[in-house]
């Protein structure tokens, strides 16, 4: 898809790896203005950490400063889906089950509450949250991360009717299973049997496989494109058709 993002300011979190960095780029390669954020930069990154709300209001005031104006916040940083955060919920623990929500949820909301107030005054703005398929069909051993996600969902739903008569479009995507490098180490890890997992992730799949991180940035760029502008409070599935349905034989 390509789309006319010029003059457009965009900020991603999370965006020094994985799906943040597609989007970033895709946004850029479509002529946005992309300031890419995350907590362990890459580069000349700017270091923003979605829990730390001065840090926010910093950023959000040299954006302000330096253009004049925010159109797009993409909501991507997360946390939540490693092996170690696999957890019997016997096992779970207060500070895993805080760690999970500051990011991934309340992270969502320090940003988007920042990002409204000069949409607001514009009468203008996207937000799109990323989400994930177990905010709305949970998987095991991650209730945190589902939590969060589910958090997420309605959030974006809740925003989308208080923001929509300022102007402000809010969506999410709700990415399926994505092959990032994190994604991959995790399936690579030599402690799993390696074909019998990916065989069980990818075995309710339809399309038989994971998303790419530019599959993912596609939705997010038609969120924030001129050609979305009737298109609020919607959770924009991209998951190869594992929400569909029960794929697997019975
Ligand atoms: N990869 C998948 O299969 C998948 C599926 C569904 C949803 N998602 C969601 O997509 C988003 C991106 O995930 P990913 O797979 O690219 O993960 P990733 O681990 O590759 O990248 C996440 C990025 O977020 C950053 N980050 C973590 N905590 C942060 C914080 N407090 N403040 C700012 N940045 C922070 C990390 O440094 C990292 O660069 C997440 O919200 C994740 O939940 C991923």
């Amino acid at each position: 898809m390509k789309v006319d993002l010029t003059g457009r300011v965009a900020l991603v979190t999370g965006a020094a790896r994985g799906i943040g960095r597609a989007i970033a780029e895709l946004l850029a390669e479509n002529a946005a203005t992309v300031i890419a954020t995350d907590r362990d930069p890459d580069g000349a990154m700017p270091r923003l950490d979605v829990t730390d709300q001065a840090a926010i209001d910093a950023t959000l005031a040299q954006i302000l400063a330096r253009h004049g104006r925010l159109d797009i916040l993409v909501n991507n940083a997360g946390i939540g889906t490693g092996p170690a955060d696999r957890l019997d919920i016997a096992a779970a623990t207060d500070a895993h089950w805080h760690r999970v929500l500051d990011v991934d949820l309340t992270g969502v909301f320090r940003m988007s509450r920042a990002a409204a107030a000069p949409m607001m005054a514009a009468k203008s703005g996207r937000i799109v949250n990323i989400a994930s398929v177990v905010g709305l069909v949970p998987l095991r051993l991650q209730s945190a991360y589902v939590a969060a996600k589910a958090g997420v969902v309605n959030l974006t739903r809740s925003m989308a009717l208080e923001l929509g008569p300022h102007g402000i479009l809010v969506n999410a995507v709700a990415p399926g299973a994505t092959a990032t490098d994190t994604w991959r180490d995790w399936i690579d890890d030599a402690a799993n049997d390696q074909q019998a997992l990916r065989g069980r992730l990818l075995s309710h799949i339809p399309l038989g496989r994971a998303a790419e991180p530019r599959e993912i940035a596609q939705a997010v760029l038609f969120l924030a494109a001129p050609a979305s502008s009737y298109v609020t409070g919607h959770i924009l599935t991209v998951d190869g058709g594992w929400t569909a349905g029960y794929a697997r034989d019975f």
